[in-house]
């Protein structure tokens, strides 16, 4: 049940685009594992991007250019476990759909077959606009992600915002515009400034998710490791923090740590007790024990 909500119901693109809307704005955290995700669902967030910040906050690289198309599915059916109803997005891993257009489908294919995605997230500007109408001819829904991308960032100089000249701020309002034309059912908007997230957001029907994009996109994604204080290595994106779990992680491992030194865990009466009667022939099966 989704306590935000009170609905059980699958959530599908039609539950976004109605949001949209009626004004109600979209909550969507990443997520990685299956445990996360059923928490997410409890607390009732029910948009999961299943996003390749995995290679950074998870595996500890350096940008997400090495993540691979079957890392992020076998991460997506563990997602997907934790959170049977919400909308899940697979986000499509560096060349798993630049390459060729067969590529790019089969590689989506397998986000909504195998691990039951509802939509698949590229990194994309209108020079891209055949993979998501070719995504789209094979029926699979896709949001394009515009503005920072971070697969790009060895041509955008770094992780930069985009979009502060007026020429680059109109050229992706134009790619919004030419991508929901070729067939996307969703927007996300990286690291552009607020007014042309507002612009974009007014000027099409898609639900419209920005990510460090201010406050007039429909919804707003974070990176979970970033919003709880749990990013270590990179610098965490500029998002408010709920939590400061390495601080609360760190005092409970060296906590345990002190436990076990001092031997006040594990203690007798905390594992798993033998029958007496079974203890005691075990006892006398022994042989003699070789150091006395
Ligand atoms: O991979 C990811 O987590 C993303 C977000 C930064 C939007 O694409």
């Amino acid at each position: 049940m989704n306590t935000m909500t009170g609905s059980n119901a699958k959530v599908t693109i039609s539950t976004l685009t109605t949001r949209k809307r009626e004004g109600r704005k979209i909550p969507v955290l990443t997520c990685y594992d299956y445990s996360t995700a059923t928490l997410m669902v409890e607390a009732g967030v029910d948009v999961l991007l299943v996003g390749d910040t995995y290679g950074e906050v998870c595996l500890g690289h350096r940008s997400t250019l090495p993540v691979t198309m079957d890392q992020m599915v076998t991460i997506a059916e563990a997602v997907r476990r934790g959170s049977p109803n919400a909308f899940l997005i697979g986000d499509m891993p560096y060349l798993s759909y630049q390459v060729n257009l067969d590529d790019a489908i089969r590689n989506a294919g397998r986000f909504m077959a195998q691990a039951g995605c509802d939509c698949v997230k590229i990194e994309v500007d209108r020079r891209l606009a055949d993979v998501v109408a070719a995504m789209a001819r094979a029926t699979i829904p896709v949001m394009a992600h515009l503005g920072l991308k971070p697969q790009s960032i060895h041509r955008h100089g770094g992780y930069k915002a985009q979009g502060k000249r007026a020429e680059d701020a109109l050229a992706i309002i134009e790619d919004a515009r030419i991508l929901e034309e070729a067939g996307a059912v969703a927007l996300l908007l990286e690291a552009v400034p607020d007014e042309v997230a507002r612009i974009v957001t007014e000027r099409t029907a898609l639900p419209v998710i920005g990510c460090v994009s201010g406050p007039y996109c429909d919804g707003t994604v974070v990176v979970l490791h970033d919003m709880l204080g749990y990013s270590a290595g990179h610098p965490p994106r500029s998002v408010k923090r709920y939590a400061n779990l390495r601080e609360t992680l760190e005092r409970a491992f060296r906590e345990y740590i002190g436990d076990v030194v001092e031997r006040r865990f594990p203690v007798e009466g905390q594992g798993i007790a033998m029958p007496p009667e079974e203890l005691a022939r075990l006892r006398r099966l022994l042989p003699e024990s070789p150091h006395p």
